[in-house]
């Protein structure tokens, strides 16, 4: 019955926890995470059981909604998200404001802020109705967003989304698909890509859904605050480290495939050489997610013409280190970015846009979190302390004595 951060207040004391290694932010209900164990659940459900037989929408209802929707329930959502995928008109010639080779996930942070602006009416993040049609306009949005980033930056023209499809198709068909030419979904591709797109749906306090929850704690509304998420995990060391593992496949490849001497720099600890998609906060065995995408990508790859020799190359990357004293002693494992830059790439996308696909996966949990923290009645705007280390009080100097 101790109330802790009441007493920790009356006595002036600050704890300094660096990165929150071991501090929470928040209680919440949605994602339960054993990193050492590594176990993932969603609402309880194990991910190995919704990445199987789910679908990312129903997720998405579940991480949403606390419950898996009957069938009239998620026909409802579907639908409801499936009205909402155009843009306005305005918002197709703000693509043409960025140059060709503007980064996706730049474009996709603005776009969303953007979106705001035509929404003003509905941006009340203490207004259930308004909140729940903001979450509605951002799912249905932001596939429609992330594939005009990626038409502009190969000067495609902007093809309107077809709602006959469902959420993950018409992404697809919105990305390759062109006026002159007809173009089929492949099923087994949209199949993968929902599946990574589930595994990718929330992950409890990482630095992205805690920036989610620190921004809308100042009661800055939904766009606002999934826009910083968005920002947040465009870092190499959050979402940005699968392309940045394809990006190290790549340079590895272009060495001469020597898969032993870059583990050594990487052991050397040599500045910027890091085993990109190894190593998690919470994990300290190996990511369930990684061990599911693993298997997508051996089956994706295997489909191939010719083999994508980066494969091979990440195989033996993960053999050398499973096995390596620095790797084991220091409990790091594959994470999720590990092997999604593959299939991403086998399916057609281009590097750079291998964040946005995170970004689409991982938005119902940013606003699954954002929902519950504006529910919490504990809530308070996230203001965290800090250890002053700077100068002792001293008088200001005139420039002609500096
Ligand atoms: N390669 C080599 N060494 C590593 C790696 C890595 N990928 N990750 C951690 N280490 C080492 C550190 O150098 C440190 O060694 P030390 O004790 O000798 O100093 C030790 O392991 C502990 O690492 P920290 O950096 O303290 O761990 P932290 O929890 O702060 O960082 C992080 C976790 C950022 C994920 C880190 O492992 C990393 O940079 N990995 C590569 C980037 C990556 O894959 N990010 C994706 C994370 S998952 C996600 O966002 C979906």
């Amino acid at each position: 019955g101790i109330d802790v951060s009441a007493l920790l207040k009356s006595t002036g004391f600050v704890t300094l926890d660096v990165g929150f290694v071991n501090t929470a932010s928040t209680s919440s209900a949605i994602t339960y995470i054993d990193g050492d164990a590594g176990i993932l659940r969603y609402r309880g459900y194990p991910i190995e059981q919704l990445a199987e037989k789910s679908t990312f929408l129903e997720v998405s209802y579940l991480l949403m909604n606390g419950e898996l929707p009957n069938e009239a329930q998620l026909r409802d959502f579907a639908d409801k998200i499936r009205v909402h995928t155009l843009l306005q008109e305005e918002m197709r010639t703000f693509f043409s404001g960025f140059p060709r080779d503007a980064h996706p996930m730049a474009v996709l942070s603005s776009a969303v802020t953007a979106l705001s602006t035509f929404y003003q009416d509905a941006l009340d993040p203490l207004d259930d109705e308004q909140v729940d049609i903001s979450a509605i306009r951002l799912m249905a949005k932001l596939p429609t967003i992330a594939a005009y980033a990626y038409k502009k930056s190969i000067g495609h023209p902007l093809p309107y989304p077809d709602n006959s499809l469902n959420y993950v198709e018409n992404f697809l068909r919105l990305t390759f698909g062109l006026p002159t030419v007809n173009y089929d979904v492949d099923p087994k591709i949209a199949k993968i890509l929902d599946m990574l797109f589930i595994l990718h749906a929330d992950h409890e306090q990482n630095c992205s859904t805690s920036t989610v929850r620190l921004v809308g704690s100042a009661q800055a509304n939904l766009f606002a605050s999934v826009s910083a998420g968005i920002n947040a995990l465009s870092g190499p060391l959050h979402g940005g480290a699968n392309a940045a593992v394809l990006e190290m496949l790549e340079q590895i490849r272009k060495d001469g495939g020597d898969v032993n001497s870059f583990v050594t720099r990487v052991k050397n600890k040599e500045k910027g050489v890091k085993l990109m998609g190894f190593g998690h906060r919470v994990y300290k065995n190996y990511d369930p997610r990684a061990a599911i995408v693993k298997k997508a990508a051996q089956e994706m790859l295997s489909t191939l013409d010719t083999p994508d020799p980066l494969l091979e190359i990440a195989f033996q990357l993960e053999e050398i280190a499973l096995n390596d004293d620095y790797f084991v002693s220091r409990k790091l494992y594959p994470n999720v970015d590990f092997y999604t830059g593959l299939i991403y790439k086998a399916m057609g996308f281009p590097t750079k846009m291998f964040t946005v696909l995170f970004a689409l996966g991982r938005l119902p949990g940013w606003i699954a979190q954002w929902q519950e923290m504006m529910h919490d009645p504990a809530t308070k705007i996230g203001r965290p302390r800090q250890i002053y280390t700077g100068s002792a009080v001293r008088d200001f100097v005139p420039m002609s004595q500096r």
